[in-house]
């Protein structure tokens, strides 16, 4: 496969490189990331059911609303990012 820098994205400071028709989350396991930091109900996001379902593979794309990583096909130049980050989520730990 010949990558350009087209055919990348970014997940917070990480070039990940994909293939035409592929999602973010099979972009992103092949680049070796299985974690996708903090996610909805403060769980560790990862990839799961592969279908929408589940809900535990929600990533932030360009920091807007969270989207399924399994469903959604990947773009060169999405930066990608956790749904919380550490930060946000120790904001609320004493609440
Ligand atoms: S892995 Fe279950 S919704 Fe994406």
């Amino acid at each position: 496969m010949n990558l350009t820098e087209s055919q990348c994205l970014y997940w917070e400071s990480l070039v990940i490189p994909f293939r035409t028709g592929e999602t973010i989350a099979a972009a992103l396991c092949r680049s070796g990331v299985a974690s996708l930091g903090n996610t909805v109900g403060g769980l560790q996001g990862r990839f799961f059911c592969g279908i929408g379902t589940c809900q535990a593979c929600l990533v932030s794309v360009n920091g807007a609303s969270p989207v399924e990583a399994c469903l959604t096909p990947a773009s060169a130049g999405m930066r990608l990012s956790p749904v919380f980050s550490d930060e946000s989520r120790c904001q609320g730990a004493g609440q």
